[in-house]
């Protein structure tokens, strides 16, 4: 099956991140015929530093190989090193209807966040997106929850097109992670984990121990002693089991039975351990490629010259379709 997926370059991608999507690339790369992709451009919907920026995109693609995603068993690139993206984009902007892209909750939400800077790019994001995974006649997209509504508009926009010009691209699946979105904020327990709550409220992947076993003691935890899984009455102590459950490898249940009886100062101070322990390996290779600039810059120009060949032809075929003059 061919896969395709992106990840925004933010830096220090956080334990929600990682569970919501990244470690479902790492398990799929041994089984299809994937490309993940940093997606740049579409970071610039957001005012970015310039001297910040490629730092930022570079310890993206750094951060991915660290926890596990291969290069020699997938296609790991750049999104702005293949023109083609932006190209297909724009012919989407013409056959994506505005009152669609207005009704997308992401849309929604970052305009009001960022009342001062609601540019075109932020509302025509999606397809951008589309234009990524259907220039590799993808059939399956691995990504949170929060982006199975942006693929709904994706698999529109290929069957727009196939029924105006001829069968073009394939329709692709969406693949979500069942455990993923499930990690929440260890300050606000009631919020998915994110990135901008605050440091305390998240663990990066490549966290001191130290600064670890801090977050877990000041997680936010809730009335009463008992360690029981009930995200409605007990957020705080659910949210926590169900880290400890992932990392551990176990079923939830086993990780309650783990717990019984035992406080929560155990349950913090257990998760701490079993977190440090896990995220070693990832820390220590992060250190090592950080030295090895040149060989992450390698890996990306083979990733792009391999993504090239695939999204040329996608946009032979789509210009001849469109019935736009060859240059040649
Ligand atoms: N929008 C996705 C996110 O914010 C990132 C993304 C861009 C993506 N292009 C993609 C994900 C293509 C999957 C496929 O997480």
């Amino acid at each position: 099956m061919r896969i395709f997926s992106g990840i925004q370059p933010t830096g220090q991608m956080h334990i929600g991140n990682y569970l919501g999507a990244v470690k479902q690339w790492t398990e799929l790369q041994t089984r299809h015929d994937c490309f993940f992709t940093v997606v740049d451009l579409h970071a610039l919907t957001i005012q970015q530093n310039p001297q910040e920026f490629g730092k930022t995109s570079m310890e993206t693609v750094t951060e991915l190989i660290s926890v596990g995603v291969n290069p020699e068993q997938c296609v790991l690139f750049l999104q702005s090193h293949v023109k083609e993206h932006t190209e297909l984009a724009w012919i989407f902007n013409t056959l994506t209807p505005v009152s669609e892209l207005e009704r997308m909750t992401q849309y929604k939400d970052k305009a009001r966040k960022n009342k001062r800077n609601i540019n075109a790019g932020l509302l025509t994001y999606p397809a951008l997106m589309a234009a990524d995974i259907l220039l590799y006649q993808t059939q399956g997209v691995p990504v949170g929850k929060d982006q199975i509504q942006h693929l709904e508009l994706a698999r529109m926009i290929a069957r727009k097109f196939n029924n105006l010009y001829g069968k073009t691209f394939v329709e692709p699946e969406t693949l979500v992670s069942k455990e993923g979105a499930k990690v929440m904020s260890l300050q606000d327990p009631k919020k998915k984990m994110s990135k901008s709550d605050g440091t305390q409220s998240y663990i990066s992947l490549f966290e001191e121990p130290a600064s670890i076993r801090k977050k877990l003691t000041e997680a936010t935890t809730d009335a009463g002693k008992e360690i029981v899984y009930n995200p409605a009455k007990k957020p705080g102590i659910s949210n926590l089991l169900t880290i400890h459950a992932l990392f551990a490898k176990i079923p939830l249940k086993d990780a309650e039975k783990h717990f019984k009886n035992k406080g929560y100062a155990t349950l913090k101070s257990e998760t701490a351990e079993l977190l440090i322990d896990v995220l070693e390996p990832f820390r220590r290779k992060k250190k090592e490629l950080f030295s090895r600039e040149i060989y992450v810059k390698e890996i990306l120009k083979a990733g792009a010259r391999k993504a090239r060949t695939v999204a040329e032809a996608t946009m032979e075929d789509v210009r001849s379709k469109l019935g736009l003059v060859p240059s040649s």
